[in-house]
């Protein structure tokens, strides 16, 4: 029989994989009075949000093939990092905008020429307040594990959302569907040598995989804009919000940090 601890281990794990890092929110809600008082939603948000019903063994997903299509020709007009910026913060269609959590919309730190692009999740707390993605301890803590691999001036860091969710929640593919292009646009325009997908919100909508991130981290896997325009290497790995709750989990992720380092500072072979 596995040991209490162990036991509590994997089921840390296994709630982490499902994007539980977070077991209270920052302020108490009152839902039954939050149902009730519900806002009007905007127009954008509407067309966002409006669901198809589930039907048996498929929960209902968002149709968000409107807003996804804006997106893409905001994000292809941006010609530039600070354009995107622009674009990104008038951007009316990610229902997380107005849920109420996020007070500006948080785009990107780093080397806007970087070889190597990071993707998290979404914006907490502390990068909602500062307007920069990983600026609180989940940050620090990778800022920590860059700078012992060297990376620290050779990445630029972004997230698969723009605004934070709610107490923290993981996003869901619908929201990440809308700010995908932007993401993709961000791509284009840094174009890194690699993708650093951080946790498994982050890797299984760039890579449109459905295995958990305890399975897919520390393999070198291969990211495609929608268009089939872009293919890079990505790699994805563990959240550091799981590694400050679980520690024991930091050697897979250095292991991941190395993977990674080896494949940037590979020699070129000659042709
Ligand atoms: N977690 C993320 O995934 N991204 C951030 O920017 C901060 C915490």
């Amino acid at each position: 029989m596995p040991s209490p601890s162990a036991t509590a281990e994997s089921l840390l794990a296994f709630w982490a994989d499902a994007g539980v890092d977070a077991m209270l929110l920052d302020e108490p809600v009152d839902r039954i009075a939050a149902g009730r008082l519900a806002p009007p939603l905007p127009a954008a948000r509407k067309a966002a949000v409006a669901a198809p019903a589930a039907s048996p063994g498929r929960p209902a997903q968002p149709d968000v093939s409107g807003v996804v299509a804006q997106a893409r020709e905001l994000a292809a007009a941006a010609q530039d990092l600070e354009a995107l910026a622009a674009a990104i913060a008038a951007f009316d269609g990610c229902p997380l905008k107005f849920e109420g959590s996020a007070s500006q919309a948080v785009f990107s730190r780093g080397d806007p020429a970087a070889p190597v692009m990071v993707i998290g999740e979404g914006p907490g707390a502390d990068e909602d307040r500062q307007g920069a993605p990983f600026v609180g301890r989940a940050g620090q803590m990778l800022d920590k594990m860059f700078a012992a691999a060297g990376l620290t001036d050779r990445v630029f860091i972004t997230n698969t959302v723009f605004w934070r969710p709610p107490g923290n929640r993981t996003p869901t593919p619908g929201e990440q569907a809308v700010c995908a292009p932007f993401v993709e646009r961000a791509i284009a325009l840094v174009k890194p040598q690699m993708l650093l997908l951080v946790g498994g919100a982050s890797a299984k909508a760039m890579l449109k995989k459905d295995e958990g991130i305890l399975s897919l981290r520390g393999r070198w896997l291969e990211w495609r804009s929608a268009d089939g325009a872009l293919e890079l290497p990505a790699l994805p790995t563990l959240h550091p919000a799981f590694l400050l709750r679980q520690p024991a989990a930091k050697k897979k992720a250095w292991a991941d940090l190395l993977t990674l380092t080896e494949r940037l500072d590979r020699p070129e072979r000659p042709q």
